[in-house]
């Protein structure tokens, strides 16, 4: 098991930032700075979106579900549990707000996040300064034209769970696409320049709630300049973070590891005002609830299953049908002549 962190880890951390020995910090997260708003992330063992989907006999892996070759093809599996990963009325968590507060202090050099749920902005960290390298939930198209799809539309589609097609004037009738990454896509545009390259001019790097087990994001840590402390916080140790001299470790839940950091730095105060403010600022009428998004996660799945039950019925059924038919029509074709073996 992993040493707990020390109280001297929050104080050395503390130091480096407050005495202004950085000034450039980068933050790489993933979904776990967002367990706590209520979505739940992909690989924590049984919590996790893909343990959950891997008792889905009939899909070929978890990850099928955000393949974009399997979206062609079945766009409506997606469908059947976007409105449980779209982050509609979800308030940030005290981790997002700890990166506006960094913003707000001239520190933060750039977010880089996997996440597309927007909880960064919600949080107020300004736009510049977010890459949200698999892209978001904002904006949508269509595969087949890229024709912009309107907003209004795509939320009616993800609520009611149904595949939303082009509207465009050709009829062109394509799969409209939340314009996210999925695997098997190209990562959003500036990859290099405001992820690579930002880690590199870093003169401190915070991973927080990633398994770094998706490239080319899982090799963002490595790019730190030598010497450069990188800051993991997160429920256990990931990649090769803990392996330098400089590496630092706060191990346990984003939120109160970020609390015990805010305190050594004495922002507490700023950063629980912060967080309430952006709460108010950003749940606009009835505010989602984390733990019935999970319930209803649960029920999205169970849905999901039928589905891909009945659409093997199905091709199982027609299967059978079209044998039977052949088999019928083989039999109602005139015999051919014996052959005379003489
Ligand atoms: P993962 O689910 O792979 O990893 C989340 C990490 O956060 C794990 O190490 C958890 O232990 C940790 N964690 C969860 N909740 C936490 C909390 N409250 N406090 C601290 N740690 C916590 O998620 P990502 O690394 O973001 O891509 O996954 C990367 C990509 O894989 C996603 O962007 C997505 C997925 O497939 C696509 O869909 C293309």
């Amino acid at each position: 098991m992993d040493a707990p962190s020390t109280s001297s880890s929050y104080d050395t951390i503390a130091n480096i930032i407050r005495d202004s020995h950085a000034t450039r910090v980068v933050v790489l997260t993933g979904a776990g700075i967002s367990t706590s708003a209520g979505i739940p992330d992909f690989r924590t063992p049984s919590t996790g979106l893909y343990a959950k989907l891997a008792r889905l006999k009939h899909l070929p892996y978890p990850e099928a579900i955000f393949s974009y070759h399997y979206f062609k093809h079945s766009p409506e599996l997606f469908y059947a549990i976007a409105d449980v990963r779209h982050p509609h009325n979800l308030k940030p968590t005290i981790s997002h707000a700890f990166l506006a507060l960094l913003a707000k202090k001239n520190l933060l050099h750039m977010v880089v996040t996997q996440n597309i749920d927007g909880l960064e902005s919600a949080a107020g960290v300004p736009p510049e300064k977010v890459f949200a390298c698999h892209g978001s939930w904002d904006t949508q198209r269509c595969i087949t034209c890229k024709e912009p799809f309107p907003d209004d539309r795509m939320k009616e589609a993800i609520t009611q769970g149904i595949v939303p097609r082009c509207l465009a004037t050709d009829a062109c009738d394509g799969i409209v696409k939340p314009d996210i990454v999925l695997f098997g896509e190209p990562l959003r545009e500036g990859f290099e320049e405001k992820a690579e390259h930002k880690v590199v001019e870093a003169d401190l790097v915070f991973v927080m709630g990633t398994s770094l087990k998706v490239h080319p994001f899982a090799n963002l840590p490595s790019l730190a300049c030598a010497g450069v402390p990188r800051v993991l916080i997160n429920r256990e140790k990931v990649g090769d973070l803990g392996n330098r001299k400089e590496d630092l470790c706060l191990l346990g839940n984003c939120d109160e590891e970020v609390r015990k950091l805010a305190d050594a730095l004495g922002w507490k105060k700023e950063l629980e005002k912060l967080w309430e403010e952006a709460k108010t600022e950003h749940v606009k009428g009835n505010e989602t609830d984390g733990e019935e998004y999970t319930v209803r996660l649960d029920a999205a799945i169970d849905k999901l299953a039928g589905m891909l039950d009945e659409s093997l019925s199905i091709s199982k059924g027609h299967k059978s049908m079209l044998e039977r038919h052949l088999t019928e029509k083989l039999a109602r074709l005139p015999k051919p002549p014996e052959r005379d073996e003489k």
